[in-house]
């Protein structure tokens, strides 16, 4: 089984080219040393039952991905959304509620949709080749899965680099116990676009795969082997900050040229949800004018802090809580190392729009980083003493573009054993003078000495972050870099639940 499912999950790659997988989802046993979890063992029914609350209610969906022509603000551009718009429907429930989407893929080729951030049951998770089939053209594929947490969250294919198109959407779980201590409630949605400007995400990858002839960063000498990105996206922060130049900057589908207004009124308190569905870029958001009281970090509360600027990476969510001032105020995402932005206006009373290259001065501000918060004390893992430690070392070269874990990419991936009922850590080792945000599937890991909850971590460059989790959740989990590109040239292997 585990040749197996190594081999579909490369050809799935984040995920899919059309793959026999006949067999993998039966838990068969081909390989003799192995005993994996897999998506369809009983210990993941088992875990779903715990999960299932008598006083949940049934939240349904529809999904239809499906090729577009839409208009982002000044430029209309052909890709694939899930129905008619970008971001996609705002999926809505409550913690304890089971959400059923039936995915109806209108797309000429295969597809699935991962559900970002959730500690669902495995065989829903979405990654063709891993947990589940493809869906391929013209078929409907019903997801259905128990809520176990409050949050932020959001949903995308887990496809190739179907994500750069318009494919995503967010998924808020309320909380029943939540205060709400907050009058208005936001959701931003913050993206880097390159579909339909000329070139395909696919295409993008292919000519990064073409390198070191194809010269689209502009030449190739200043990245040699571990530089990661091109001399001309680099931020003191993340280092090279990107691989992929994209012409236009989103929030909430529309460009700066014709942006979004989110309204309220002077005085009252907005929760912002603040979700990064970018494929290569990391944003430094601000709102001109106001500080922002940052209380979630995907998903789960931190101990509030202040701050006047936040860098968002791939995959993270934050909320922040506002206190509105009078007027009209420009909310930018700032492409962190990147020279460009996007922007949304925040409107409260009279005066006028902000302009589409606003630069307010809280960019300069502190900015803050999800390794520079602390969980709230809810939201903590118990303490408890290690059972088993894994190393990810993250290394990679721009020609040959191939990024790794462990020094492999993902066909030849040795996957991290786990046992049900342990406390493990995971050291995320940057060797690269690149970010990488990590993810993790499943599970919502907790940053070591009281750090925050999350599943999506900034790893800066040359620098090591360690995360525990309790493996309370069986089955095989991928855990991959959120740029896109990179998890496509390789940067992915699995946390592999053993029997
Ligand atoms: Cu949003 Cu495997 O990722
Ligand atoms: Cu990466």
């Amino acid at each position: 089984m585990s040749q197996l499912t190594r081999r579909a999950l490369i050809r799935g790659g984040l995920g899919v080219t059309a793959v026999a997988t006949t067999g993998l989802l039966a838990g068969c046993t081909t390989s003799s040393s192995s005993s994996q979890v897999g998506p369809t063992a009983s210990a993941v029914a088992e875990a779903e039952a715990r999960r299932r609350s008598a006083s949940g209610s049934v939240v349904r969906a529809k999904l239809r991905p499906r090729p577009v022509t839409l208009d982002l603000g000044g430029r209309t551009v052909s890709t694939w959304a899930y129905g008619d718009s970008v971001p996609g429907p705002l999926l809505r429930a409550t913690a304890g509620d089971v959400l059923k989407v039936a995915v109806d893929n209108g797309l000429a080729t295969d597809t699935s949709v991962h559900w970002h951030g959730i500690a669902l049951r495995n065989d829903m998770d979405g990654v063709p080749g891993l947990t589940q089939e493809p869906i391929g053209a013209g078929e409907v594929f019903d997801y259905e899965f128990t809520l176990p947490h409050p949050g932020t969250y959001f949903y995308h294919p887990h496809s190739g680099v179907q994500l750069d198109r318009g494919l995503y959407g967010v998924l808020v779980v309320d909380d029943p116990a939540e205060p709400g201590s907050y009058d208005e409630e936001w959701i931003v949605v913050l993206d880097d676009w390159i579909d339909g400007t000329g070139r395909t995400p696919d295409e993008v990858l292919e000519e990064l795969k073409a390198a070191p002839s194809n010269g689209m960063h502009g030449g190739m000498e200043h990245m040699g082997p571990m530089t990661g990105g091109p001399g001309d996206m680099r931020s003191e922060i993340l280092g090279g900050a990107g691989d992929v130049e994209h012409p236009y900057y989103l929030v909430n589908g529309r460009t700066p040229q014709d942006p979004v207004t989110l309204t309220g009124r002077p005085g009252q308190r907005v929760r912002i949800r603040i979700v990064n569905a970018g494929s290569d870029t990391a944003f430094r958001v601000d709102l001109g004018g106001h500080s922002m009281s940052v209380t979630h970090s995907d998903g789960f509360a931190v101990a509030p802090v202040e701050t006047d600027a936040l860098l968002i990476a791939m995959g993270e969510r934050y909320d922040v809580v506002v206190t509105l001032g009078d007027g009209a105020f420009p909310l930018v995402a700032s492409a962190e190392g990147k020279g460009g932005a996007a922007l949304a206006v925040v409107r409260t009373g009279s005066g006028p729009a902000p302009g589409a290259s606003s630069s307010p001065a809280e960019l300069a501000g502190r900015v803050l980083l999800g390794t520079d918060l602390v969980a709230e004390e809810s939201v903590r893992l118990p303490q408890r003493s290690v059972d088993r430690r894994h190393d990810l070392v993250l290394a990679g070269t721009m020609a040959p573009y191939r990024w790794t874990i462990n020094g492999k990419t993902m066909e030849d991936a040795e996957p991290l054993p786990v046992t049900q009922g342990e406390r493990v850590r995971l050291r995320y080792v940057n060797q690269s003078m690149m970010f990488h945000p990590m993810h993790l599937h499943g599970h919502t890991f907790g940053l070591v000495e009281g750090g925050a909850r999350k599943d999506t971590v900034v790893v800066g460059p040359m620098a090591s972050v360690e995360v525990e989790i309790d493996t309370d959740n069986p089955g095989q989990w991928a855990t991959h870099c959120h740029n896109i590109y990179h998890a496509e040239a390789g940067m992915m292997t699995t946390v592999s639940y053993q029997a």
